[in-house]
């Protein structure tokens, strides 16, 4: 199995957060990135696979301070020498696709080869809305379905976009929201002529976007799902991880069925649960671990805040209704507990609560929520050590660790 952890990348305690505008503190983000890295070290020394952050603009108070995961995954990847580094992910539409191709690239050489890509369609209204609005584009589940499908064709065409980018040498698109290049658009450069490189009578004919990234035929590809089957055919189709949160390990299943019959269609064989770098499934938990149940329970306590006070007005906590539970889900602390989406306890009881997921859901590859920023930082650094130290080993296959 591998171990990957998920950043909001908050600026404030758990005691401190909703009481200020904390994105504002420029000490508060210095802390923030300082700890980060102290706790990416830790991870890279004692086994986790990769640490992925957000990508959320204008959280000015402070649960999100994460424009740019890519800087973070490059800054990180200087200070360690295995983790792999990823977004969960990049909201797509709040990009250029070509910048977006081309940093990635970059990106990937940059940290050695070691990035994983995340995909999302954003949920923020505040963040999509604005960042995309060259595009009309809108956040993911606003309820209109124009917003909707307009943000689900973005989606799909920039990925085409950067899929090019990245594997093509010169080539030419012409989309619905963008053409590569616009025609007319004149190059006359006697090299280019001479070269070949995608001009043809002056006019520029084709480009290639470069460097080119250093994984072949790129990252690894991750995709962030809440329940849309739209969204899990759509990374079926293209080789993406589906990443799902449910708590409910009947809907877990569903997924995981239903990337295996979609990949399927394209013509690649997964099992159930399988993780594969060309796509697969992966379960998103949160965890807590202590040398005693009461101070693991602290440190998840800790980390709720994230989930009670910011996600849960997002509609997030339905997906930790359980099975058979009617009406509103409680956001509360006990739901999290309860739903099971919380590990938490001493090393053995989170590997008990893993086994069963295994035994449950043959999965491969768990992605963990961690709360740096809100969670003091000893009890991140107590959790990623003894998780890694003390957990990993017992569902790690070592040379699978960083396949
Ligand atoms: C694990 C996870 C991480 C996510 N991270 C982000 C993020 O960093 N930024 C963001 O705007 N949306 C994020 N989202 C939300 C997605 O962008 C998107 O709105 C949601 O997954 C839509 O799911 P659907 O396509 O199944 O409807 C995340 C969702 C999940 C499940």
């Amino acid at each position: 199995m591998q171990f990957s952890m998920f950043y909001p990348v908050a600026v404030a305690s758990e005691s401190d957060l909703g009481k200020g505008l904390y994105g504002l503190d420029r000490d508060r983000y210095d802390t923030t990135i300082n700890e980060l890295r102290e706790q990416a070290i830790c991870a890279d020394e004692s086994g986790w696979t990769s640490m992925m952050f957000a990508e959320h603009h204008f959280e000015i108070e402070g649960y999100h301070v994460t424009p740019n995961p890519l800087m973070l995954n490059v800054y990180l990847a200087q200070h360690t020498k295995r983790l792999r580094q990823g977004q969960m992910g990049l909201v797509l539409p709040n990009w250029n696709p070509l910048r977006l191709a081309e940093d990635i690239a970059m990106a990937d050489h940059l940290t050695g080869g070691r990035l994983d890509v995340g995909l999302s369609r954003g949920y923020q209204p505040r963040s999509v809305g604005v960042m995309g609005q060259h595009y009309k584009a809108n956040a993911a589940g606003t309820g209109s379905e124009t917003v909707e499908a307009t943000n689900r064709r973005i989606v799909e065409e920039w990925f085409e976009v950067m899929r090019r980018s990245w594997t093509e040498d010169l080539w030419d698109f012409e989309g619905e929201f963008i053409s590569v290049p616009p025609k007319g658009l004149q190059w006359n450069h006697p090299i280019s002529t001479r070269l070949n490189a995608g001009v043809s009578d002056g006019n520029l004919m084709q480009v290639a976007t470069v460097p080119k990234p250093k994984q072949l035929p790129h990252p690894p590809l991750f995709t962030t799902l809440t329940q849309s089957p739209e969204t899990l055919a759509w990374s079926a189709k293209i080789g993406s991880t589906a990443v799902t949160l449910a708590a409910n390990l009947d809907i877990v299943k569903g997924v995981f069925q239903g990337y295996v019959d979609l990949a399927g269609q394209h013509g690649r064989k997964l099992g159930f649960g399988e993780y594969s770098k060309k796509g697969g499934v992966a379960l998103c938990r949160n965890v807590a671990v202590a040398r005693t149940r009461e101070d693991a329970m602290e440190t998840a306590r800790q980390g709720s805040a994230f989930w009670t006070h910011w996600l849960g007005e997002f509609g997030f906590f339905e997906a930790l209704r359980m099975k058979g539970q009617e009406g509103p889900v409680p956001k509360t602390f006990e739901q999290m507990v309860e739903s099971g989406f919380q590990l938490v306890g001493t090393p053995d009881d989170v590997g008990e609560q893993i086994q069963r997921l295994k035994e449950e859901l043959n999965v491969e590859y768990l992605i963990f929520i961690m709360y740096g920023g809100i969670t003091e930082h000893a009890r991140m650094l107590e959790t990623i050590q003894l998780f890694g130290e003390e957990v990993i080993p017992k569902f790690a296959k070592p040379e699978l660790a960083i396949a």
